[in-house]
């Protein structure tokens, strides 16, 4: 029989996750906003460094509600990266908004901050940035042009909380940003997420539409007699359960980081020479920029090698997966949103269909890490 598989993810356990979970059940205070709720989102604002936050039922959510917070009107466009997750230009498509797709740069993959300007209409209501894997956009050239136009931007940070730009930190940057507590995240509840904003007025009306559209958080703060129909709004407030689970996790946050920069350390450090070799990029991750080990991916040379390595991977017992697949050129985006440039987006086009990413996950066994950089090893690119 052979080694039990290394799979690409695998949800880890600090310690204290049953423990609270327990003690939230047995308090029944089960809905949102409990004791847990507050706990977690205090270590969430502290570690991002924005001015306040909200806990949500996901990034998804978290960004529909800052779709929300820019009063868009039908045809008003939101620029964005193509080379990211649907949720990106779901959120604001989901209010009538166009999104309006810029190309990723070649090294880190993030938005390229030199195409932005040129991407900017009358219609131009927001620039949306994607840290992805956890290293930060160049922030200082894109808040120079939002500041320029007059736009807000919102952070994307779904991979970025922990990380830095120039020392600030990830999530504190633009007006608004959102993080992901996914399984697949560094930190995480299963499903969750937070919204997270730079000035209280956001801060206040976003409350109000994570409790769908009523001031009921006030109400129970003792501040209105009565609660009412406020603005739009949804369901976006999470049970206090997760709240407790993600406690733990956000508490274990220095020794889950540990853990996953040492594989992700390994595998940059090991596999520097095999990659060299064969002109198979790492990533690239800029000198002023601290990143948290969200994801650790190589670029093959071509489609066919990425599913070449996928399979030769899975037969070595080892889980991998690619993505993220264009926006741009999928069917929704095709129908609700453009590209900025008439050429559409070449490096994504280009990049999507050679990245492979490798297990990474906390708690990942020495022998587990080994029988990974080996079987990468032994492909004969
Ligand atoms: C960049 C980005 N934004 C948003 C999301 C959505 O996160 P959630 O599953 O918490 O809604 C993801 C999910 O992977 C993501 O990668």
């Amino acid at each position: 029989m052979g080694e039990p598989f290394v799979p690409f993810n695998r949800a880890y356990e600090s310690g204290r996750e049953r423990d609270y979970v327990s003690e939230s059940i047995s308090s029944g205070a089960l809905s949102g906003d409990g004791p847990f709720t507050k706990r977690v989102t205090d270590l969430i604002v502290a570690r991002s460094g924005a001015e306040g936050g909200l806990l949500t039922t996901s990034c998804t959510h978290a960004l529909e509600m800052s779709a929300v917070l820019l009063d868009l009107e039908p045809g008003d466009e939101v620029i964005m990266p193509s080379f990211t997750f649907v949720s990106t230009a779901n959120a604001y498509a989901l209010r009538g908004a166009v999104p309006v797709f810029v190309d990723c740069r070649p090294d880190t993959l993030n938005i390229d901050e030199r195409l932005i300007e040129a991407a900017i209409t009358e219609r131009t209501k927001a620039i949306v940035v994607v840290h992805y894997a956890g290293v930060a956009c160049e922030m200082d050239e894109i808040m120079a042009i939002a500041g320029k136009h007059q736009l807000p931007v919102i952070e994307d940070n779904a991979h970025g909380l922990g990380g830095s730009y120039r020392g600030r930190p990830l999530g504190s940057i633009g007006a608004m940003a959102t993080q992901s507590f996914h399984v697949t995240k560094n930190i995480q509840c299963g499903e969750g997420g937070a919204f997270l904003a730079t000035e209280t007025a956001l801060l206040e009306r976003a409350e109000i539409i994570r409790e769908k559209g009523t001031n009921r958080a006030q109400f129970f703060r003792g501040m209105v007699d009565k609660y009412r129909w406020m603005d739009y709004g949804s369901s976006y407030l999470p049970s206090d359960m997760l709240a407790a689970f993600l406690t733990a996790q956000m508490e274990s946050f220095d020794e889950i980081h540990q853990q996953r920069q040492h594989v992700w350390s390994s595998y940059h450090t090991q596999l520097a020479d095999w990659a060299g070799e064969r002109g198979i990029a790492q990533p690239m991750v800029p000198d002023h920029v601290e990143h948290p080990a969200h994801l650790y991916y190589l670029l093959l040379h071509s489609a066919d090698e990425q599913r070449a390595f996928i399979t030769h991977l899975k037969e070595r017992g080892v889980g991998s997966v690619f993505h993220y697949v264009p926006l741009h050129s999928a069917p929704a985006g095709e129908k609700l949103g453009r590209s900025a440039s008439p050429d559409g987006c070449p490096i994504t086009d280009d990049v999507w269909c050679r990245l492979v990413r490798l297990p990474l996950f906390a708690g990942m066994r020495e022998d587990e890490l080994s029988r990974v950089i080996d079987a990468v090893r032994s492909f004969k690119s």
